[in-house]
């Protein structure tokens, strides 16, 4: 498959006037659940519906996108931090017809919140936001500072959860954090790794019935979950990663990458749309 004439401009562009980009934070409770993997190939899929997509790797301390991906970029979101190169540098065009920002790992430096975390990767999203039709942030696992810092600057969150119960805890926990401390009221659920047709929708309830007798909004109220689909577990996705290949390209066919072009279908419409 080939990736169809994008009206993605050059990395380093300069910016259009105009709309902004809506930025999504791809999250979860628990780790290895999928959220870089949907990442990188609701990229490929919101890219092959028109879209203007950037994927920034936001899980500062444990990126792995550029594994993903078999990307080696010649410079990451922490030489933008530490001011070595210009953002437009860091900014590379990934298989699958849209842009990464990539983190580079192992950088322990940032698995505390500091100031100049903060200030640096807000800006970083200031600065790309005219650019795009959709960023995505695939954050880090979890709910500690640099996670929730992450969410917290952006304008939606997708849950991933899985079936499994400890999975479906933590994603409740998180869930239940952004409600309380951030204040949204509405978050998107995709379920991945499901073992049966239909699985996904029944987790997403379970996880409204929960939220609705014990989470409470600041203003009062409560949460809504917008369920946005399902993801099979397939075979297909640890080959795709053992070969370093995006799913999307390399198995199109496949369950999963089918679950995810409609899982793009079910996300609300860029602003310019
Ligand atoms: N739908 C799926 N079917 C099969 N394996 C999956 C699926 N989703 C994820 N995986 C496996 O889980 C691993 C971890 O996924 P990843 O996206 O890196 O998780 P996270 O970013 O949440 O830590 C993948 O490398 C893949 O092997
Ligand atoms: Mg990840």
């Amino acid at each position: 498959m080939t990736a169809p004439p994008s009206k993605t401009s050059p990395p380093g562009a300069a910016p259009p006037a105009g709309p902004m980009a809506r930025i999504m934070a791809v999250t979860s409770g628990k780790g290895g659940v999928g959220k870089t993997m949907v990442s990188a190939n609701l990229a490929a899929a919101l890219a092959r519906r028109g879209e203007r997509v950037l994927v920034v790797d936001a899980d500062l301390g444990l990126a792995n996108l550029d594994v993903v991906l078999n990307l080696q970029p010649r410079a990451t979101l922490h030489d933008v931090f530490t001011g070595k190169v210009p953002l437009e540098n860091a900014i590379i065009e990934a298989p699958g017809g849209f842009h990464v920002l990539l983190a580079g790992s192992g950088l322990v430096e940032y698995s505390r919140l500091t100031p100049e975390v903060r200030d640096q990767l807000a800006s970083v999203l200031q600065s790309v936001r005219p650019r795009y039709d959709r960023v995505l942030l695939d954050t880090g696992a979890g709910i500690s500072d640099v996670v929730l810092y992450a969410v917290s600057l952006a304008d939606e969150v997708l849950v991933i959860a899985t079936p499994e119960p400890t999975a479906l805890a933590d994603a409740y926990a998180t869930i239940k954090v952004l409600a309380t401390q951030q204040g949204r009221s509405h978050m998107h659920v995709a379920v991945n790794q499901t073992q049966r047709l239909g699985e996904g929708r029944g987790v997403a309830q379970q996880l409204q019935t929960v939220i609705e007798r014990f989470v409470q909004l600041p203003e009062g109220g409560t949460v809504r979950i917008n369920y946005v689909g399902e993801i099979p577990s397939d075979p297909s996705v640890r080959q795709a990663v053992q070969r370093r290949q995006l799913l999307m390209l390399s198995y199109p066919g496949s369950s999963a990458a089918l679950a995810l072009v409609n899982l793009a279908g079910k996300l609300p419409a860029t602003i310019q749309r």
